[in-house]
């Protein structure tokens, strides 16, 4: 099948078209007669992604691995870092101070810590509002958390850098979080410029008030003694993966929120307090020792407020974000957004711990094509259904592929139990309303009581452009599966969060998976609203010398190795991109997979190759592109993690360094993207030096 011409052999063109609709299968065998060639001149236009009708799946040389400290790309790219962590996000904001030494005030006038997922919004002819222009538009991009080693200037103690710990530290780390919006435009010269004297450049915060809406708003659970409405919550954190809507606005999940609360003195944490991971001192952010809104003693029904799904208008800077309630209260990695035939929408998500759910939410009202950002299509997602995915093994026993049940997280769905859960002592309450209230909040634990399965935690989903109902998600790894003695999440919600032993099963077939696979289903029907689905596994990650039950899948060899697949993202052309945050170690399970690192794969023949591998001791998430695809913004996270990384500093005695001991040489490991600087999250801008699109 190589292709010297760039252009699409027809093999490929019809083995593409019957993988996008297997119904095509027979039209295809018997010949390209009269029937099907229309249909053939309407597909190759809509594979030729636009106005590059020789672009190829996987047009680029793939790459070695690397320990380096480097954005390392293919031959014929250029990758250039862009919008760091402390960038000032306007003209009026203060300037970055290497030493770290910036304010919690400056810090809400900077680009934030942990760049995650991001989406690019092109503007309007027009310039002032949503379109297709790819020469100019919004960045919107997510920061997850932040590394206080490198985010304080250290302290007095000269035993832990991060003492004394002051109100003010707390705010500049809630600072740090949320969301930035920058304008950005594409220079004469191909680079890419902020647009800092623009009224679009705006900072979302842990501070930011943000609106609750939808059937969790209001309920007693959510409400506290700043906010007795339970309507409005102050920012929004641990912002993972994202997604975008097609009337132009932006998802921003959040993922481990349970990390920043805790507790001073004494308590018993309660079931849904265990079942979403609250514990006494949290991650180790210290906030709750200083801002009560985090110690859960002085505010039990905080944590509530955090785990949701938020939609941001990015095109009208004075928009409060919403928190909408409709779509559950879990871990949210990303949300994927895919229309129905009958125009319902769509959002996947996955909750990201082990042994945690996959969801989707279905619109109750239907997205208006004709008029993509009318006022009608703004409030799809208010209301809707809430699924979980349950995936079974099928006709066939054994052979790794089968169908899975969308059940829905309703009042009335019956439990394991065989009651409904309105009956259920969870999610007992006077009023469906309310019930449904409390199934949102509790999310997690309605998913236990219906029967979920456990997967191997849950990352990035993606639909493919070609097809609505198809679908990809990533499972990063998950060293509890299958690991003694079994146990599972207990409908009651009593599991601490990530502690169940679930046995293999066909969707997740290996134990102490430690190094992830993707699965992929087909709604009925190609409609992403159905109930019932198929499903396969589309790459099982490894090593390739592991044989047997823990063997990697045929498309992985030794040119491609890579663990943790997390970041996962279609692009209009329908190439696949895995990104990774996995071990850096680069020995022993991990040998031979180098630094974390971004692939691109053809979802058709399964082949992976590697386009980019990621600096020192970071990990590679988030991807986006302009609407041309001739422009990728990819995030480096958290580059200078020391974590097991072969080039880490060590002591004398061979153990890495600590946190204090990098807090005071921030530059001693990683110095990407400023040669002299600590390292920081970044942006990276990759153009084809030939200007064509990235990866054809
Ligand atoms: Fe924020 Fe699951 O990665
Ligand atoms: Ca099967
Ligand atoms: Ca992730």
């Amino acid at each position: 099948m190589s292709n010297p011409s760039r252009n699409l052999h027809l093999q490929q063109v019809v083995d593409r078209a019957i993988a996008i609709q297997p119904s095509r299968r027979q039209l295809m065998k018997i010949g390209l007669g009269a029937a099907s060639l229309p249909f053939l001149g309407m597909l190759s236009g809509c594979l030729g992604g636009g106005d590059d009708p020789v672009e190829q799946m996987l047009g680029f040389q793939g790459i070695p691995t690397a320990t380096g400290d480097s954005v390392l790309v293919p031959a014929g790219y250029v990758a250039t870092a862009f919008l760091p962590w402390g960038e000032p996000i306007n003209a009026n904001a203060p300037a970055w101070k290497p030493d770290a030494s910036n304010t919690a005030a400056e810090q809400e006038l900077q680009v934030g810590d942990n760049h995650d997922g991001i989406e690019f919004f092109g503007f309007n002819a027009a310039g002032n509002g949503f379109g297709n222009r790819s020469d100019e538009g919004l960045l919107v991009f997510n920061h997850e958390y932040i590394n206080p080693e490198y985010f304080y200037a250290p302290g007095s103690n000269p035993d832990d850098w991060l003492q004394p710990f002051t109100l003010e530290k707390a705010r500049k780390g809630q600072a740090g979080h949320g969301v930035t919006i920058a304008h950005i435009r594409r220079r004469a010269d191909g680079m890419w410029e902020h647009v800092k004297t623009s009224p679009y450049n705006r900072r979302i915060h842990g501070n930011t008030p943000v609106s609750i809406q939808g059937p969790a708003a209001g309920h007693p659970l959510m409400r506290t003694a700043a906010d007795p409405a339970g309507t409005m919550v102050l920012g929004t954190l641990n912002n993972c993966g994202a997604g975008r809507t097609p009337w132009g606005t932006y998802l921003t999940c959040e993922e481990n929120f349970n990390g920043y609360f805790g507790w001073n003195g004494d308590r018993t944490p309660t079931a849904l307090e265990r079942r979403y991971g609250i514990t006494k001192g949290g991650f180790g952010y210290l906030w709750h020792t200083v801002d009560p809104r985090f110690d859960v003693n002085a505010n039990p029904n905080e944590p509530n407020r955090f785990g949701w799904v938020v939609e941001i208008d990015p095109f009208d800077p004075n928009a409060r974000p919403v928190k909408r309630t409709a779509l559950g209260r879990f871990k949210h990695e990303n949300a994927a957004v895919s229309i129905g035939p009958d125009g319902r929408v769509v959002v996947y998500m996955g909750c990201d711990e082990r042994n945690e759910y996959i969801y989707k939410f279905v619109s109750s009202g239907k997205f208006d094509a004709a008029n993509p950002t009318s006022a009608a299509n703004r409030r799809l997602l208010e209301q809707g259904t809430l699924y979980v995915a349950r995936f079974d093994a099928g006709p066939v026993a054994g052979d790794r592929m089968g169908s899975g049940v969308w059940i829905p997280l309703l009042p009335g769905t019956v439990g394991l139990d065989g009651k409904p859960l309105r009956e259920n002592p969870n999610f007992a309450a006077a009023t469906d309303a309310e019930v449904l209230a409390l199934i949102m909040i509790k999310a997690r634990q309605a998913a236990d009581a219906v029967g979920a399965t456990m997967m191997d935690r849950p990352e990035w989903v993606t639909v493919n452009p070609k097809n609505p109902g198809n679908v990809y998600v990533t499972l990063t790894n998950n060293n509890r599966r299958g690991t003694t003695p079994a146990s599972s999440n207990n409908p009651d919600g009593s599991s601490s969060a990530g502690s169940a032993r679930p046995p293999v099963d066909e969707a997740n077939p290996r134990s102490n998976n430690l190094w992830g696979h993707i699965v992929r289903w087909t709604e009925a029907g190609n409609d992403p609203a159905a109930t019932t689905f198929t499903w396969d596994i589309f790459v099982l990650a490894g090593q390739p010398s592991v044989t047997g039950e823990r063997a990697p899948s045929s498309n992985i060899n030794a040119n491609n190795l890579f663990n943790s697949p997390d970041g996962l993202m279609f692009d209009g052309f329908g190439r696949l991109w895995i990104q990774t945050d996995g071990s850096f170690s680069n020995t022993g399970d991990y040998a031979g997979m180098g630094n974390n690192q971004m692939l691109a794969a053809d979802p058709v023949t399964k082949e992976i190759r590697r386009f980019l591998v990621g600096p020192s001791g970071c990990e590679v998430t988030g991807v986006t592109w302009t609407p041309d695809r001739k422009t990728m913004f990819v995030n480096i996270q958290h580059p200078g993690e020391l974590g097991s990384h072969p080039n880490r500093p060590k002591n004398p005695d061979g153990s890495t360094w600590s946190d204090n001991q990098i807090a005071r040489d921030p530059t001693r490991f990683s110095q990407w993207p400023t040669q002299g600087a600590r390292p920081r999250s970044a942006t990276v801008v990759i153009r084809r030096t030939d200007g064509g699109v990235i990866g054809g």
